[in-house]
């Protein structure tokens, strides 16, 4: 062999090796690779105001026990439950007191167990919601840190010293006045919540607290929960060195707030010692400041977490309507930027959130159900896992509250107060919250047409909306066109076809400002999904040859919308279709 010829080789051979190593990695983190995960179809139960067991106007575990057959009805593969631990419930299980029992509202660990395994039994998995960029003021962590300056649970929480003078402001998005230092005089000094002042903020920078949340989270998994969705965890990682906000800091909230590079370092600690150690699923609230941070927590390579959600659509929402066009851009913005690595959240409604088909459909008599259901049609024809919250498949609507006094919710009341105090237009505000208020999606799950929707028989913990006697899942169950049923049959069309899990997707006509078009392809085959987000008839002009499209859904009677072969559409108002195109 020549020495030119054996240079040619050795540099060759590296190379190919090196591309082929390269192949492999790419296939393994790619979007495309298969993962059950992100064939999950994820529905959200707040278990307060599902179903009451014991009458005394609480939702609670053998509640939802008891609905495990209308839950696997619905043909969803994962469950995702609101906090349900040990709380004083100032927010709600939000503020934890102990992570390792079950709030006592709740039922017990027993039960617990029961529901685990009843999903299980019926091949659903279980997703538990993990608190831990605060705890409960009630929790033993920080009674005992609240108690002594020297305590060894002082640094499981951010403290400020009196003698220091008055720390540098920070915002609270729960609090009276926003004030996110609470003084305490047991120690003389202020301590950091960024929620509510029952909410106080660990100290993710204090490896013991760390380790603590590892073993915990470890607790639950090996009981068997197959994942765990961070709650605000981005505001973990903050800057403790807490300097003094600059001039419009508000702009840029998070860059002082949240998403500190020590983010990544916890991730990355909490994967190495829990999810790698289990099939668990893992999902971030929040998806950090910028695409950038979102590819960090989500890159299969950087073994941080599956996926992540991002607030850009809900927040689209406002009383007087939002544009489509720019949900559009939202939603087609952030598949771009996953379409080859990494993987996200569809979502446009939770327990955060007011109702859904108030929101983005339109819940008067006449347009609620073509409205809703075309909202499921949305969420279950896009790429990335879906998170429906529980009552949306009704088409439950707002309660809209006219009297303060209906309302629950800390974050609402408390933001009553700020506005009272501040001299504000109350009668706007009432408004604002009666679309907006996250009791609205809270109010009871309606079961049925008998007292209190069949949600409990004592007196429900927040007033339930009157319109159950014929929003409800009896009346939808028994009704072959209701949003219920409309609602079974598209999960089942997801599940039956992995082109709307893993297909590429393409956005058409996108100046459209009451049509929503797109084509998902790939697993050997091609789908046009074709919405119409009006209350009014309305057109799109696709360009596209559509001639022998199958409809595989419409949420009119089949074939109501009128198409010619150049992919012209007509569309009722709010009418939804999926075809399959030859
Ligand atoms: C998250 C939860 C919300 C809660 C807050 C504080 O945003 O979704 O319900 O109030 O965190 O824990």
């Amino acid at each position: 062999m020549n020495i030119k010829r054996a240079l040619i080789i050795l540099t060759i051979i590296p190379s190919l090796i090196a591309c082929k190593n390269k192949e492999v990695q790419q296939e393994s983190n790619s979007s495309a690779e298969k993962q059950w995960w992100k064939e999950a179809i994820v529905y959200q139960i707040y278990p307060r105001s599902f179903k009451d067991s014991n009458g005394d106007g609480v939702g609670d575990l053998r509640g939802i026990i008891s609905k495990l057959d209308y839950i696997q009805s619905l043909g969803i593969t994962a469950v995702w439950l609101n906090p349900i631990y040990s709380s004083p419930n100032d927010d709600n299980g939000y503020d934890v007191s102990d992570y390792r029992n079950i709030m006592k509202d709740f039922g017990t660990m027993k039960d617990f167990d029961e529901l685990l395994k009843g999903l299980h039994d019926r091949k659903i998995k279980l997703v538990m919601d993990l608190v831990v960029n605060h705890s409960s003021d009630e929790h033993e962590w920080f009674k005992q840190g609240r108690s002594s300056r020297t305590s060894p649970y002082r640094d499981y929480y951010h403290w400020w010293n009196a003698e220091r003078g008055k720390p540098p402001y920070r915002y609270s998005l729960f609090d009276l006045n926003h004030d996110a230092w609470r003084y305490d005089a047991t120690t003389n000094a202020y301590y950091l919540h960024y929620f509510s002042r029952k909410q106080p903020d660990l100290n993710w920078e204090n490896p013991k607290l760390r380790q603590e949340v590892y073993n915990m989270m470890k607790f639950w998994a090996d009981k068997g929960i197959d994942g765990f969705r961070l709650d605000a965890f981005q505001f973990a990682a903050k800057d403790t060195t807490f300097k003094p906000l600059p001039k419009g800091y508000e702009k840029n909230f998070t860059q002082y707030y949240a998403v500190q590079p020590g983010l990544h370092k916890y991730l990355r600690e909490m994967n190495d010692q829990v999810f790698s150690k289990y099939n668990v699923m893992s999902v971030a609230e929040g998806a950090g400041r910028n695409l950038q941070d979102a590819h960090d927590m989500v890159d299969a390579d950087r073994h941080e977490l599956n996926m992540a959600y991002a607030f850009d659509a809900v927040d689209l929402a406002k009383p007087n309507g939002y544009s489509l066009v720019k949900l559009k851009q939202v939603f087609t913005h952030w598949d771009s930027a996953f379409a080859d690595k990494g993987w996200l959240s569809i979502f446009l409604a939770n327990h955060d959130q007011a109702r859904l088909v108030t929101r983005f459909g339109n819940d008067s008599p006449q347009f609620r159900e073509p409205s809703a259901k075309m909202l499921a049609t949305f969420i279950m024809t896009m790429r990335g896992t879906p998170y429906w919250y529980n009552g949306d498949e009704l088409g439950m609507t707002n309660i809209r509250f006219t009297d303060v006094k209906d309302y629950r919710d800390v974050q609402t009341l408390n933001e009553y107060q700020n506005q009272k105090n501040k001299g504000a237009d109350m009668n706007a505000f009432m408004k604002q919250i009666a679309f907006s208020s996250r009791d609205n999606g809270r109010t009871p799950f309606q079961w049925d047409a008998s007292a209190n929707a069949g949600f409990t028989t004592g007196t429900p913990w927040i007033k339930i909306n009157p319109n159950y006697t014929s929003i409800n899942a009896a009346v939808e169950e028994k009704d072959a066109n209701s949003p219920l049923s409309y609602f079974k049959k598209i999960v089942q069309l997801r599940k039956d076809n992995l082109t709307l899990v893993y297909g590429k997707y393409t956005l058409l006509d996108k100046g459209n400002d009451k049509v929503y078009a797109y084509l998902r392809e790939g697993e050997g085959k091609k789908m046009l999904i074709v919405l119409n987000f009006s209350k009014d008839s309305a057109e799109t002009n696709l360009e596209l040859n559509i001639a022998n499209a199958k409809v595989l859904m419409d949420n009119y009677a089949a074939g109501s919308s009128v198409a010619d072969a150049n992919g012209h559409i007509k569309l009722k108002p709010y009418e939804a279709v999926v075809c399959e195109l030859k």
